[in-house]
């Protein structure tokens, strides 16, 4: 679908494909839930007995449900509100690992898990294994299990990889942790609103999440479910609206977790955002951008010059499509798709510099094409023409 973008002096027409960094545009209902609050109610959420207080601590407890329900946590109280998936991978990482502690995690992680862990790695003298991907990304549970060891405390594992779309075994791999007593940590930022997640299922310790990609909120949003027995140390300490005789944080959870006012904004935003996802179904929505992310996988691979990376066509992935053009620079393509035919695509080294030494991208990076909600066949069959254009 095409979409017109205010540009300095005038408005461009754009094909956006980079929905994996952040989807756009956003369902009219989440700018419209944002307005509302703005306009209506946007005051402090759980500082105060007014009215207008009351009803934003009622859209982020609602929020809270919502989330809750998407990823099957029994008690909305263990979803904590961050500003992306990073500070709540950042709140996992920091507030589990203790000197001695030993983790786990895999060559296709983002640097949000990467370097929170190099930073414990380093400061605190945890030790830390990565568990290597064949040369399409894909990763086999059974080496995660041989990587554990007396002093394991956390695995940390993406659901699908930002750089091949590869489908990790998250399941398998939650029996392993659960078999040794293991907390696993799920980074579920290319997953969420597409594919079924049950942290009960999947035997998941904590699940971190950004509402800016297929849950459809604004940037800002994201937040992490913790399980009811796994502890952390707070990442920040301030006010958290109640218990504010105390010097420490208080013990209760959200508030222990969530110093300082939420976005309420953006939060309503994001209650908006799910509640689209909800009523178009997960299910369609996976059908529509698997469909998609195949026929954009298979047109690239039928171009010569064209080399795409990750899964083969005959197995499930996120809808993500990274590929190289032979005699160009990934950041060529991204620059040339975007200047000549109005076509958004991310390029270069996608925050996932082990992912690209394991698929061979170093050098060039890549050029990434991620499919959304609101992508048609025309987006494809452009994107397909014009790299035919570039490559021929
Ligand atoms: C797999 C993965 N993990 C973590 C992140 C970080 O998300 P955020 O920037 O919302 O913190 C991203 C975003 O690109 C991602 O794709």
């Amino acid at each position: 679908m095409d979409f017109l973008l205010a540009d300095g002096g005038g408005w461009v027409v754009v094909i956006y494909l980079d929905n994996a960094a952040s989807s756009w545009p956003k369902p009219p209902e989440v700018a419209a839930k944002m307005e509302e609050c703005l306009r209506e109610y946007g005051a402090n959420p759980g500082r105060g007995s007014h009215a207008l207080s009351m009803k934003a601590s009622r859209v982020i407890f609602e929020a809270r449900r919502k989330v809750a329900g998407l990823f099957g946590v029994k008690n909305p109280d263990n979803v904590i509100f961050t500003q992306n998936a990073t500070e709540a991978l950042n709140l996992g990482i920091l507030g589990l690992l203790k000197p001695g502690d030993h983790a786990i995690t895999t060559m296709l992680e983002h640097n949000s898990v990467r370097r929170p862990l190099e930073y414990v790695r380093r400061e605190r003298g945890v030790e830390l294994t990565y568990v290597q991907a064949d040369e399409r990304g894909r990763l086999l549970a059974e080496s995660v299990r041989n990587a554990i060891r007396e002093n394991t405390k956390l695995i940390v594992v993406t659901h699908g990889s930002n750089l091949t779309g590869t489908l990790l075994p998250v399941g398998e791999i939650g029996a392993i942790a659960k078999e040794h007593g293991v907390v696993l940590m799920v980074d579920v930022c290319q997953t969420a609103g597409v594919y079924p997640i049950d942290v009960e299922a999947m035997n998941i310790g904590m699940l971190a999440f950004t509402g800016h990609k297929g849950l459809y909120g604004p940037q800002g949003t994201g937040g992490l479910y913790l399980h009811p027995e796994v502890e952390l140390e707070p990442l920040m300490h301030g006010g958290s609206g109640g218990y504010s005789e105390l010097l420490e944080m208080p013990k209760t959870r959200p508030d222990r977790y969530e110093a300082g006012t939420r976005n309420t904004v953006g939060i309503a935003g994001l209650l908006a955002g799910i509640s689209v996802v909800e009523s178009k179904g997960l299910d369609k929505i996976r059908e529509h951008e698997e469909t998609l992310a195949y026929q954009l996988h298979q047109g690239l691979e039928a171009i010569g010059g064209v080399t795409v990376y990750g899964p083969p066509l005959s197995e499930p992935r996120v809808p993500i499509v990274s590929f190289t053009v032979e005699g160009y620079e990934s950041h060529e393509v991204g620059f040339i798709l975007d200047r000549n035919y109005g076509i958004c695509v991310r390029s270069g080294l996608h925050c996932a510099p082990v992912a690209h030494e394991t698929i061979g991208t170093v050098e060039q990076g890549v050029v990434r094409a991620s499919v959304g909600l609101f992508n048609t066949e025309e987006d494809v069959k452009a994107l397909l023409d014009a790299v035919a254009e570039i490559a021929g």
